[in-house]
């Protein structure tokens, strides 16, 4: 596909205020341009990169009436002057699978990595250099159709934008969060939107997370809808790890993004495997000593580790001593050091742009 430039002039680029920053705040910041393509008479078409900038879509537009949007997160990195992204493979086919769910049209995987590799390659002064700093790779699609029926839309509009971005979690890695167990919140139920990244997901957490801060914890650590089960966090999916030192993973079901940080590590360690998991039997192995760390995995959270979990009857049990510990660090640094290119990741994940 032919692809439009339409491009600011050097001198009013931004990128230099990069520069003068010493620490990153997640999703604050944005790169000078985006890339945008139409979806129109079942193809996409008109692909450009242009300056960042608004949308003129109609009020009638389907996305603002029944929420038809999707969404993506990956990162690129940079290292000696050169810019990689990780997996991002895996999040246009995750994209696709989102898209299959809600009824929207799929983005051919190769051409949603040549537009990244174009937008990256005109923006690779955006890509900060401090300290576990990304640059921020947020793709998305939404209906534009004007019609008030409720039906899929015929059109829609495809979008990357870029933000330079530090931990998604403040203090990123030196941190310990509180996650709330709460039996009056479900993130997603069987047969529904809960393994895409569907936009409405993230509207419907909004409740149950202001809850979960009034009860001074990070999220929420969702359950199934029969509370037996543990699920995924709002913006991770789950891990614990045993005292013989095996990573548990909730098992993927159709209530649970498929997280490619899980499955990045579910192959990079022998020892990490998947599981259904009663909540009330993990609630027990802490408390017996059984679980000795626990967090959660996602690419804007990357691994965060988790200390103490609250019930609704506020009863807290805390992981181990409550502070990081050393497996869920030996994973962070294999991880983190992959994606930084300084120890070898397997190949096609980190690729040059
Ligand atoms: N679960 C949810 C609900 C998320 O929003 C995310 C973030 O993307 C994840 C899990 C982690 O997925 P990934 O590792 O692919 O970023
Ligand atoms: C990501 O980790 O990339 C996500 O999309 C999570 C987001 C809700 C911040």
């Amino acid at each position: 596909m032919d692809f439009k430039l339409d491009l600011l002039p050097e001198e009013k680029r931004n990128y230099n205020c990069l520069s003068e920053l010493e620490t990153l705040s997640f999703g604050q910041l944005r790169s000078d341009h985006m890339f945008v393509a139409e979806y129109e008479d079942g193809e996409w078409k008109n692909a450009r990169i242009v300056p960042y900038q608004n949308f003129s879509i109609a009020p009638g537009a389907m996305v603002l009436h029944y929420g038809q949007a999707l969404f993506e997160g990956a990162k690129a990195f940079q290292r000696d002057g050169e810019l990689y992204t990780w997996r991002f493979d895996k999040n246009a086919e995750r994209l696709n699978e989102s898209a299959r769910i809600l009824c929207m049209p799929e983005i051919p995987v190769d051409f949603q990595i040549e537009a990244l590799n174009r937008l990256l390659d005109i923006e690779r002064n955006w890509c900060p250099k401090v300290e576990e700093s990304s640059l921020y790779i947020r793709p998305f699609m939404f209906a534009t159709q004007d019609s008030l029926g409720v039906h899929p839309s015929s059109k829609y509009i495809y979008c990357i934008m870029l933000s330079p971005s530090g931990p998604y979690y403040a203090g990123g890695f030196s941190n310990t969060v509180t996650l709330l167990v709460t039996e009056k919140f479900h993130r997603a139920t069987p047969g529904g939107t809960g393994a895409a990244k569907a936009c409405g997901n993230y509207a419907a957490s909004l409740r149950a997370q202001e809850f979960a801060k009034s009860k001074n914890c990070a999220q929420v650590l969702y359950l199934d809808t029969t509370n037996t089960y543990l699920e995924e966090v709002g913006a991770m999916n789950h891990f614990h790890i045993m005292k013989d030192g095996s990573i548990i993973i909730p098992e993927f079901t159709d209530t649970i993004l498929k997280s490619i940080t899980s499955q990045s590590v579910l192959e990079l360690f022998p020892n990490a495997r998947q599981e259904r998991i009663k909540i009330a039997d993990f609630l027990e192995q802490i408390e017996n000593g059984e679980i000795i760390e626990a967090g959660g995995f996602g690419t804007a959270a990357v691994i965060t580790p988790v200390g103490k979990y609250v019930t609704d009857d506020g009863k807290e049990y805390v992981v181990g001593d409550g502070e990081i510990g050393k497996h869920t660090r030996a994973i962070y640094e294999k991880y983190v050091s992959m994606q930084r290119g300084d120890i070898e990741a397997p190949e096609g994940w980190l690729v040059q742009v």
